[in-house]
């Protein structure tokens, strides 16, 4: 399959509910190297998109350096292990406690950044939780305040690198945090759930705007958060335990 038709197939796959991280399909006709298993979809906008709060090179390293890294790891990983091939990321993630740790560590930082792209949008245009899930967010956590608070002290009290994250376990909304690449849909998650928000607490995501800062940066991302994407994940998550 040719680069372009690689990313749009890799693109319509995370447009589609339930097959959000299923492997690149083969190409109609034998291509002449094995196609990658997983493929990295452009940002849902401009590098310099999310200014002032994320700066243009931040985007430009983290998503086509780290995040690139992350797939072409991923890919190797999936080569060496026959087993995985063709499975799902999600079905891989469930259980990843029983497999090689390039797994674990590749598989989550594609997992995670696909997720956490797209759960940013420009400054103003990110819309408000919907009622749902305020309403949620207020019986879990008391106030819209009290939740931010939560998330914030969880990122900022991860040691080292990790992610930060509202999840919903199934009857509640929880604020857990994860090291490394780990993440909620792991098979030994201390706290597992459905992401409905995420941010990325690693250096590489802050550190030439904000360096060791990462209480700034904490507090600055609300104004890229994408609500909309929230909403839309927790509905669906919600609409799954039904
Ligand atoms: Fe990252």
């Amino acid at each position: 399959m040719s680069s372009p038709a690689r990313l749009a197939a890799a693109a319509l796959a995370l447009a589609l509910p339930g097959a959000a991280f299923a492997q690149t399909p083969p190409a109609a006709s034998a291509p002449a190297a094995p196609a990658e298993a997983f493929a990295l979809a452009p940002l849902p906008y401009a590098y310099e998109a999310l200014e002032p709060v994320i700066d243009a090179q931040t985007m430009r390293i983290h998503h086509g350096k780290h995040h690139q890294g992350y797939v072409n790891n991923l890919n190797a990983a999936v080569k060496a292990t026959p087993a995985l091939q063709g499975k799902s990321l999600e079905a891989i993630l469930a259980e990843v406690q029983n497999l090689p740790p390039a797994v674990r560590n590749n598989g989550g930082g594609h997992y995670n950044h696909t997720l956490f792209w797209k759960l940013m949008a420009p400054p103003g245009t990110g819309g408000q939780p919907s009622a749902a899930l305020e309403a949620q967010i207020r019986k879990d956590f008391g106030s819209m305040d009290a939740f931010k608070e939560a998330f914030q002290a969880a990122g900022a009290q991860r040691f080292g690198s990790g992610w930060a994250w509202l999840v919903w376990t199934g009857d509640r909304l929880a604020v857990t945090s994860t090291p490394n690449q780990d993440n909620p849909l792991m098979g030994d998650a201390p706290v597992k759930g459905a992401p409905v928000i995420a941010n990325d607490v690693w250096e590489h995501a802050y550190y030439l705007k904000h360096q060791n800062n990462r209480g700034a940066y904490l507090s600055g991302w609300w104004a890229v958060l994408n609500w909309n994407e929230a909403n839309r994940l927790f509905d669906a998550a919600t609409r799954k335990g039904k």
